[in-house]
């Protein structure tokens, strides 16, 4: 199956340095740019971020971006 848009644009998220996050790749989750686990019933599977300082990234929301789970401006020319 290939991976639903969740949303057109990304989600800007404050990450946490050391912490590691969830992207959702399949596009199902309710907690959207993260996993709640509905890929089950698809072949996809969330991607780890590990963030190595406090900022602000965006992650791709549109699920086709080349540089997952970031966003690349694919979502433009969709
Ligand atoms: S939201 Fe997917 S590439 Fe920008």
């Amino acid at each position: 199956m290939k991976a639903k848009t969740a949303k057109n644009s990304p989600y800007a998220v404050e990450v946490e340095a050391g912490k590691t996050y969830q992207w959702c790749s399949c596009g199902l989750s309710k907690n959207q740019p993260f996993c709640d686990d509905s890929h089950q019933v698809t072949e996809c599977e969330p991607l780890d971020y590990m963030a190595t300082e406090n900022k602000k990234v965006f992650f791709c929301g549109c699920k086709q971006t080349h540089q997952s789970p970031l966003c690349d401006g694919t979502h433009s020319k969709l």
